[in-house]
């Protein structure tokens, strides 16, 4: 949802802030532009489309000055274009604007700047910003910034720039993240920790109704009354590499290939001679044995982890478990109270609906849990307890391996409730914490099974030209044909659904033709024998089937017509390599119909509006 940089220092800002917006490309990409402070004046250069073609007019002609904003853009006011890129102006071209957000009442203030003498030169909610700035400025940025925040409803994340104050950068948040990279006499805003990598692991979060001053003395944090606040910068662990592609073609191929790395590390730490540690948590024995419901929410791919979760907790710790997407849970009056576990889940942490949810589930005096993958993320923040999946900063906008991670926390947190509750079998619990001990290991063959990889291939090539496919599975394997649907839709733009496998005969069915693939999640588990009866189903009306199966299972090939064998494990934790056949033949089918899989079209990956 747009992403925002800042520089202030002694290089040139305009490399560094194309370099920096490169890292923040997955919150946005419709049209970006930079402003840059050169001798008493702002200058601007904003172009329609891809960072590339910034990059193209920068390489012509990049301004020249230390200090300056950037901005990538997923459009929510106004089409993209080249004039509703930002940074914005005012009318005397002395205020610049990058701002990642929703000016919800922007319409009035528009009106009231309009009738005030300002002239508009965007359709968007952003520009309100610039000139009720201007309006209220005088000689204090800071001041005028402030001002103008009183004005504004709704989400921002921004940063200013006035040429009269070429030595300063104004920034401010609400409910859009915000934080400065801490360098060595300079100093880089952004939306989000991989954009400052290269420069710094030094970073300073920045909470809502909180302004930030950038001058070359230093940052100074304060609330919207002008109070200074201290607050010590977080160490990020993250290396810079993780940020780059190391060879591979696609962050999305490199990030499904890093899910062992994923796994491992998501584990490490977390158990010790078998049992679960999780004192992150922050649960005391008491709270975890009064709990008598738990909620998730999430959405997207991670709403699928929490589909998974919920097979394993109702299994292993018996306890109801009620799942929903963050946008209806908010809006629905749910009921909880404080025996009510929250789980969100949420890789980036900054999802607008999965916050809004966990800030409902607190009022209701639930507990609440989030499970993320970015430190001093807002739902980590606000959670009273978090579980951080550490699979490095995810760049491709399809998730891949934070979906495993969050497999593999809510399996950890599964377990941890289990224990204390006594609900499992030592012998049954010793053998699960076992097999996901070994989960790595087992991906890792998954991933290097180059025949298996080349079936992947094959069948990738040999469907990539259909426009539609069904995706269908039982148990956790409903969820994972959930997720394989999504993966295909959003890179490849091929229609795709997924199924609940006992549901087709309730209405899908009438869609199998022969020239509709469908892929079978077909594992082994307790109701192994249901799917093969769904796919025979569909094998009598003509269907091509793809079964995703365990590795020996001597029966599956003769029900489908084609077969991706992946490592053999408990059913509930057979979701883990199910997926990974799934996200390999979206991966490869785009890239067959030549999509830019890592930045599909519409699609942003952090989403901080509603
Ligand atoms: O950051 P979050 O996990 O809260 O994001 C949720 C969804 O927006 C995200 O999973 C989305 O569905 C991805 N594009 C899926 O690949």
């Amino acid at each position: 949802m747009c992403g925002i940089v800042g520089y202030l220092g002694r290089q040139e800002a305009g490399p560094i802030l194309l370099n920096n917006l490169r890292g923040l490309e997955y919150r946005g990409y419709d049209s970006a532009g930079v402003a840059v402070l050169d001798s008493g004046r702002i200058d601007v250069v904003r172009r329609l489309g891809k960072l590339a073609i910034l990059e193209e007019a920068l390489e012509k002609e990049c301004p020249v000055g230390t200090v300056g904003i950037g901005h990538t853009r997923w459009a929510t006011h106004g089409a993209p274009s080249e004039r509703n890129a930002h940074p914005h102006l005012d009318c005397k071209e002395q205020i610049a604007v990058v701002h990642n957000g929703i000016i919800e009442n922007y319409h009035p203030l528009k009106e009231e700047l309009i009738r005030r003498g300002h002239t508009f030169n965007s359709d968007t909610d952003t520009e309100v910003l610039a000139h009720l700035i201007e309006m209220y400025y005088t000689d204090d940025l800071e001041e005028a910034v402030r001002t103008a925040l009183t004005r504004i409803e709704g989400s921002y994340a921004l940063a200013v720039v006035c040429p009269e104050h070429p030595d300063l950068i104004v920034a401010a948040r609400k409910d859009s993240p915000l934080i400065v990279g801490l360098g060595k006499d300079e100093y880089f805003l952004a939306s989000d920790i991989p954009a400052v990598l290269a420069h710094t692991k030094d970073v300073l979060v920045v909470e809502d109704n909180e302004m930030v001053l950038v001058t070359p003395t230093g940052v100074v944090l304060k609330g919207l009354d002008g109070t200074v606040i201290e607050r010590e910068p977080i160490k990020v662990t993250w290396d810079a590499g993780a940020a780059e592609k190391s060879g591979y073609d696609d962050f999305m191929l490199k990030e499904i290939f890093e899910q062992p790395t994923a796994i491992r590390e998501t584990m490490r730490g977390r158990v010790d001679n078998g049992k679960i540690i999780l004192d992150e948590l922050r649960m005391t024995e008491a709270d975890i044995k009064r709990i008598d419901k738990v909620f998730i929410v999430a959405c997207g791919t991670s709403y699928h982890a929490g589909m998974v979760a919920k097979y394993a907790i109702e299994s292993w710790v018996r306890v109801p478990v009620e799942i929903d997407i963050a946008s209806e849970f908010r809006y629905r009056n749910p009921i909880l109270d404080d025996k009510t576990l929250m789980i969100a889940v949420s890789q980036s942490g900054e999802t607008a609906d999965t916050l809004a949810g966990m800030r409902y589930a607190r009022e209701q005096g639930a507990k609440t849990m989030a499970i993320t993958n970015v430190v001093g993320s807002t739902i980590s923040r606000e959670a009273d307890g978090v579980l951080y999946t550490h699979a490095g900063p995810e760049i491709g906008v399809a998730a891949t391996k934070t979906l495993i991670a969050q497999m593999i926390a809510l399996y950890l947190i599964s377990l941890y409730l289990s224990t204390i509750r006594r609900s499992l079998s030592v012998e049954d619990e010793a053998e699960i914490v076992d097999e996901l001990f070994r989960m790595d290991e087992i991906v890792q063959g998954l991933l290097d099974d180059t025949r298996q990889i080349a079936l992947m291939r094959e069948y990738a090539d040999k469907h990539a030209g259909k426009s539609d496919f069904l995706f269908i599975g039982r148990s956790v394997g409903y969820p994972v044909a959930l997720e394989g649907a999504l993966k295909l839709k959003e890179i490849s733009y091929i229609h795709a659904e997924g199924y609940a496998a006992g549901e087709l005969k309730h209405g899908p069915i009438a869609l199998v033709e022969e020239s509709v693939p469908i892929v079978a999640v077909a594992t082994e588990g307790h109701v192994y024998d249901k799917v093969i009866s769904n796919i025979m189903e569909v094998k009598a009306r003509d269907a091509n089937v793809l079964a995703i199966a365990s590795a020996d299972d001597s029966q599956i090939a003769k029900h489908a017509d084609e077969v991706i064998y992946v490592p053999r494990t408990s059913e509930i934790l057979s979701a883990v390599p199910a997926v990974v056949p799934l996200q390999l033949i979206s991966y490869y089918i785009a890239k067959k119909r030549g999509c830019n899989v890592d930045q599909p079209r519409n699609l942003a990956k952090s989403v901080t509006v509603e």
